[in-house]
């Protein structure tokens, strides 16, 4: 039986990733629907190489240059476009599984909607889940869904507890990024193209500047909490700079299991496409003698405050986690446009969690309510750390 598929993001980094496992296994995989936003010319590509049933991007006069081109071409996928076209495509009784790899907030209505058609859901796009935990969670559980993490850690962490019994902690690794050395005075003049360049990791703009301030990690524990029910006090990060090991569970009789591979997307998309089975994903098999070393060492609070955000949001419960993620949102964009100096993305985050009481985050209007006050809020704290930054060059 062929597994149809919907790729929510198909032209991001894991969407494009996801694509090439799949194209390794037609016998296997079909795509039934593909999902951009903005990347007209990509999406056009990727309909013509796997003729999908439906495109979607996010706006209409996109959807009609894209239907034109597809028409020229003798494709017979419909074209479809918006928010409310992902969460249609998302729930579909013709998809079987759905890839959620939209970066941000944007991820989280097509991924419910995933959820509440009881979908076996390939979860990249973290952010729904720090957003809403709960309530994902819930969704997931009443409704049947499958719940299948393609972060490389939780997909790590997923395969070393699988059937071996409830774990006692969680280690979630850290490459440290590309500033783990560098002078934390200069931290300040970092550029977006420096933030960007990932050691270890080609990734999307927004994940490789959180991977640059370590929110990546400090949303990963967040994710870690839902996904695998567990209090935050079980969840350590270690620096790691080689991720070869993408993560560890500790058993209470003093084993540690551990997954490792090369960083590569492909390895936990293919396990999570195939799960149960495993199927070749095209990364090499692990030569542990190329290796020279696996380091680990602990992470420095003070030169990488978002993590304790993250544990703090946790500790506060309710909409904490949705107002952290919403300020992150505002806080990279910002510095990605080069209005913001590097290190305000954390101090505007600190900032929104300072000035603002969340509160619960049980249903998708109370989400969505937090999302939006939050974002409101970093704006200002961006505003005035953009001024501050005039009047000291003006001084
Ligand atoms: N890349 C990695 O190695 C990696 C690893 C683990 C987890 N993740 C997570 O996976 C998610 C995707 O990361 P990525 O690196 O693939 O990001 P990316 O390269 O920036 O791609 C993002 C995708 O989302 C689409 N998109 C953006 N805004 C959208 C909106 N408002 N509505 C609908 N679609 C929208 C983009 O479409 P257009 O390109 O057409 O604009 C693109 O297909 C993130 O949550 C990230 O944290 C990524």
């Amino acid at each position: 039986m062929l597994q149809r598929l919907t790729l929510l993001g198909s032209t991001g980094s894991i969407g494009i990733s996801t694509l090439d496992v799949v194209a390794r296994h037609p016998e296997r995989f079909s795509v039934f629907a593909l999902c951009a936003h903005r990347n007209l010319n990509l999406l056009a590509e990727q309909c013509l190489q796997f003729a999908p049933e439906y495109a979607a991007i996010g706006s209409a006069a996109n959807a009609s240059q894209l239907k034109t081109r597809l028409a020229c071409a003798g494709l017979r996928t419909q074209v479809l476009y918006g928010e409310a076209a992902l969460a249609a495509l998302a729930a579909d009784s013709n998809c079987d599984t759905v890839v959620a790899a939209i970066v941000g907030a944007a991820g989280l209505a097509p991924t419910l909607a995933a959820a509440r058609a009881g979908k076996r859901i390939l979860l990249a796009n973290k952010e729904a889940l720090v957003m809403s935990g709960a309530l994902l969670m819930e969704t997931v559980h009443r409704h049947q869904a499958t719940l299948l993490p393609i972060d490389s850690e939780h997909n790590a962490i997923y395969q070393c507890l699988a059937s071996h019994g409830a774990a006692d902690q969680i280690i979630l690794t850290a490459s440290g990024g590309p500033f783990r050395t560098r002078d934390a005075a200069s931290l300040a003049d970092v550029t977006p193209a420096e933030a960007c360049a990932h050691p270890n990791w080609p990734m999307g703009r927004k994940v490789s500047v959180d991977s640059a301030t370590m929110m990546n990690k400090a949303l990963e524990v967040i994710e870690a909490h839902w996904l695998f029910n567990m209090p935050a006090h079980c969840i350590e990060v270690l620096i790691h700079p080689q991720s070869i090991v993408h993560s560890m569970v500790h058993y209470a009789d003093g084993s540690m299991l551990a997954q490792l591979g090369y960083p590569d997307m492909r390895t936990p998309i293919a396990h999570a496409l195939a799960w149960p089975q495993r199927i070749p994903s095209g990364v090499a098999k692990l030569d542990l003698t190329s290796i020279a070393a696996l380091n680990f060492e602990r992470l420095d609070p003070v030169r990488f405050p978002a993590l304790n955000l993250a544990f703090n949001a946790l500790q506060q419960g309710g909409a904490a986690s949705t107002v952290l993620n919403a300020a992150n949102e505002i806080a990279v964009d910002a510095f990605l446009r080069g209005r913001t100096r590097f290190t305000a993305i954390t101090a505007v985050i600190e900032r929104v969690l300072e000035r603002f009481e969340p509160g619960a985050a049980r249903t998708l209007e109370e989400v969505f309510t937090a999302d939006a006050r939050a974002r409101q809020l970093a704006q200002e704290a961006v505003s005035a750390y953009e001024h501050c930054a005039v009047t000291r060059r003006k001084a």
